[in-house]
Formats: C-alpha cells, sequence, structure tokens
C-alpha cells in the first residue's frame, strides 16, 4: 500500500475512537425524550443517566495510565474498543436504569481511554510535518460523531424507544474499531522505548522512506539513552523540569472545557429555545451547530501545520470571546433589542463560536497532550490531561442547567463568565504554551533537559 495511504488508513481507524467519543457523548440529549417516556426517572436519576459518561471518562485515565506505557498503545485501544462493544450493548438492552446507568459507565470509561491514548498513538506515527493534522483527525471524529448522533437522535425521535436503537447505532463504530485495532501496527516510539527496535524500523519503513526511518530509530534511541538514569514513573510528571507540560495540561483543558463548549454541545437545543419557542426548530438548529462544528475541524485539519500552534490559540481565544459576549448580550439586552436581532445575535454568536473553537481550542487540547510529553512517561502523562478534561468537563455540565436557571442564565451573565475564562486563556497562551510546530517529539523532548 502507497505509504502515505496507510498512515491515513491507520488514522482513520484510529479516529474511529473519537467518533465513538462524540458519538456516545452528543447521543444523551437525544435519547433523554424516549428514555423519560420509558422510565419515568426522577431529575437525580436523569442527571446520573446525563453524567455516566462524565465519570466513567475520569476513571478511564486510571486504567490507560499505567498501562499505555506497559501494554502499548495498540493493544490498550483493543480493550478500549471491547469496553466500548459491552457498554454499547448494556446501554441498548438495559432493563432498567440502574443498567442503563451502567452501561454508560462503560462506555464513560471506553472514552477516558481511547482520549489519551489514540490522540498519543497518531501523534507517534505520525512524520513531523504532519504530526498536527493527524491528531487534528482525532478531533474532526469527535465532532462526526456529535453530528451522527444528532442525525440518528432526529431520525429515531418518534418511534417507541427509540433510544434503543440510538445505543444500538454506537455498537457499529464500536466493532469497528475493536476489528481495525488488529489491523494497524504498534507505534514505533514505544516500541523502541521497549528495546524492540528491529520491529519498530519495519513499523517505519512501510510509512517513511528507508532514510527517514533510520533516522528516527536513532533520534528516539538517543532520547531513550539520554534519559536512561530517569525511572520514568508517575512522579516524573510532577518534577520541577517538567511543570510547564505539566500546566499545559491542566490549563489547556480547564479553558477548553470553561469556555463553555459543552454547554452548547450538550444544552444547545435549550439555549436556542429562548428565541426559537418551537422545540423543532431549536432541534434543527442544534443539528447546525453540529454540521459546523464538523466542517470547521476540517478546516483545522488543513491549517493546523500551516501556522504555528500559539498562533492558532490567540486567534481562537480572541474569536471566541468576542462570540460569548455577543451572545451574553443577547441575554443582557433583550428588552430593548427587536427579537430578531437577538436571534441572530444568539444563534450567529453560537456559531461563529462554533467556527473558532473548531480550529483552535478543539484540535489543540488533544494535540497538545499528545506532544508535549517525554517518551517515558508519555502514556500516564497524557492519560493526566485527559483526567482533567473529563473533570471539568463535568463541573460545566453540572453547573450550566443549575446556573441557567438564577440570573445569571437569564440576563446572560454565564457566557460573560465564560468569556472571562476565555480572556484568562491569553495569559495562558503568552506564558505558559511554547510553540511544537515543526519540532519532532525527540526535538520538544530535549527542552526539558
Ligand atoms: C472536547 C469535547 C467537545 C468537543 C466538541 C472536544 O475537543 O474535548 O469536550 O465536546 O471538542 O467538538
Amino acid at each position: 500500500m502507497n505509504k502515505n495511504l496507510l498512515l491515513y488508513f491507520i488514522a482513520a481507524v484510529a479516529a474511529t475512537g473519537g467518533l465513538l467519543f462524540g458519538f456516545d457523548t452528543g447521543v444523551i440529549n437525544v435519547a433523554l425524550p424516549s428514555l423519560r417516556e420509558r422510565f419515568h426517572p426522577s431529575p437525580e436519576m436523569e442527571g446520573f443517566i446525563v453524567s455516566a459518561v462524565l465519570f466513567g471518562g475520569m476513571a478511564g485515565p486510571f486504567i490507560s495510565g499505567p498501562l499505555t506505557d506497559v501494554l502499548g498503545r495498540k493493544k490498550i485501544n483493543i480493550v478500549a474498543s471491547l469496553v466500548f462493544v459491552v457498554g454499547s450493548i448494556i446501554a441498548a438492552i438495559a432493563p432498567s436504569v440502574t443498567f442503563l446507568i451502567i452501561g454508560r459507565l462503560f462506555l464513560g470509561l471506553a472514552i477516558g481511554i481511547v482520549a489519551s491514548t489514540v490522540p498519543l498513538y497518531l501523534a507517534e506515527i505520525a512524520p513531523t510535518n504532519q504530526r498536527g493534522r493527524l491528531v487534528t483527525f482525532f478531533q474532526f471524529a469527535i465532532t462526526l460523531g456529535i453530528l451522527l448522533s444528532y442525525v440518528v437522535g432526529y431520525f429515531f425521535a418518534d418511534q417507541v424507544d427509540g433510544w434503543r436503537s440510538m445505543f444500538w447505532a454506537g455498537f457499529i463504530p464500536a466493532v469497528a474499531l475493536l476489528i481495525g485495532m488488529f489491523f494497524v501496527p504498534e507505534s514505533p516510539r514505544w516500541l523502541i522505548g521497549k528495546g524492540r527496535d528491529a520491529e519498530a524500523l519495519e513499523v517505519l519503513n512501510r510509512l517513511r522512506e528507508p532514510e527517514q526511518a533510520l533516522l528516527e530509530v536513532a533520534q528516539t534511541k538517543q532520547i531513550i539513552e539520554d534519559e536512561k538514569h530517569n525511572k520514568g514513573d508517575w512522579r516524573m510528571l510532577f518534577s520541577k523540569r517538567l511543570r510547564i507540560p505539566l500546566f499545559i495540561g491542566i490549563g489547556i483543558f480547564f479553558i477548553q472545557q470553561f469556555s463553555g463548549i459543552n454547554a452548547i454541545i450538550y444544552f444547545s437545543t435549550d439555549i436556542f429555545k429562548n428565541v426559537f419557542p418551537d422545540g423543532g426548530t431549536a432541534a434543527l438548529a442544534t443539528v447546525g451547530v453540529g454540521i459546523i462544528n464538523a466542517l470547521s475541524t476540517f478546516v483545522a485539519i488543513l491549517i493546523l501545520d500551516k501556522f504555528g500552534r500559539k498562533q492558532i490559540l490567540y486567534t481562537g481565544l480572541i474569536g471566541t470571546a468576542i462570540c460569548l459576549a455577543t451572545v451574553g448580550l443577547a441575554f443582557y439586552l433583550k428588552d430593548s433589542l427587536s427579537p430578531e436581532i437577538q436571534k441572530i445575535m444568539l444563534v450567529g454568536g453560537v456559531y461563529v463560536y462554533i467556527i473558532f473553537f473548531a480550529i483552535s481550542l478543539g484540535p489543540l487540547g488533544w494535540l497538545l497532550i499528545s506532544e508535549i510529553y517525554p517518551l517515558k512517561i508519555r502514556g500516564f502523562a497524557s492519560s493526566m490531561g485527559s483526567f482533567n478534561h473529563w473533570l471539568f468537563d463535568a463541573g460545566v455540565a453540572y453547573s450550566f442547567p443549575i446556573l441557567a436557571a438564577t440570573s445569571l442564565g437569564t440576563n446572560g451573565g454565564i457566557f460573560g463568565i465564560y468569556m472571562m475564562v476565555v480572556l484568562l486563556g491569553l495569559l495562558f497562551a503568552k506564558y505558559i504554551v511554547f510553540e511544537t510546530k515543526g519540532m519532532s517529539l525527540e526535538e520538544i523532548e530535549k527542552r526539558y533537559n
């Protein structure tokens, strides 16, 4: 197979993990109405059904953290796909709410694992000049998964027990990931880390020109030699020399999540109901969010290796801040605005926000945690990054409906808070994030010596 084609085949298989991430986080919004009809859950139970995936997501990194560096990038993804398969079946056949929550916990667990292992695998297999693009493939798959869940939800909305069909739909990519994972090679960098140089060279020869393959093996071996005094356990992540990458893993997800992205991804229908009182139009406007998100992420794939990471981050932060201000003002000024203008400010603000998010904060979160950590603890460290993501995600998912019911919801203050976080992100981008475009993983690692 042509070397580039093989690279993209590998990326497509691995990114199926992202598709499941997006699908299983997005599907609950569209599944809830028919779940309510079947189980009549109390509001607390409903909260559990929605957040079970996020809790599972928080637990996943504790499995992938220790195991990614031990089992390898390929085996851990096989484990995750098995968990996806089991979780989808339990959720789809659930005879009770308890079963459903267990199924959703399993799905979350699997998402929590792939969220750190897939970007890392892609970063390790990619040539330096295509690393941004390849990892962004994962983010693109997330957005396709979200869109797919909205579309599937739209089709099965009127079916009795439509939620079962929706969860079954998630079973198909889970099986595809499981089968596909058997056909992709192990990460060459992980193989070298385990002293399996010949196998690594074999993999690289299938993906690169022979001289480049030899060079990459030599560079990775050199890094391992330089680092051999280091035990490479979890304590390393908290050592002084890795302070900046540690902060990046926390900060990028704090800003990504508290920019309010999932207030929109999970609750946009409710938000749009402020200007489209009939639920149908609001639901359709939500499909618009899904489409714009996926299309803009596709653009991100094209631009990520052209511009610097920092440049992209600045653009995204400024753009999202302006949009959040616009949405907030649409609420704050609603009595003095004409309904038409309010609609344009709210829906337009959300849509343009999604564009800026999708080209910057969305892909950059997963990209940065896949490339900034040293090989020895890369699996553990990126898993911790993923944990931060789920923790902050749960924080937003929990607080949004509560805050939306207070005056911060009616006067748009909640979007003002998200805007402040994004503005804080400018300082983070300036003083903490460093440029990684064009640097090989080994060159990045040398920074910490
Ligand atoms: C974030 C998710 C979010 C998605 C939206 C991802 O990068 O991690 O929390 O739902 O982007 O596209």
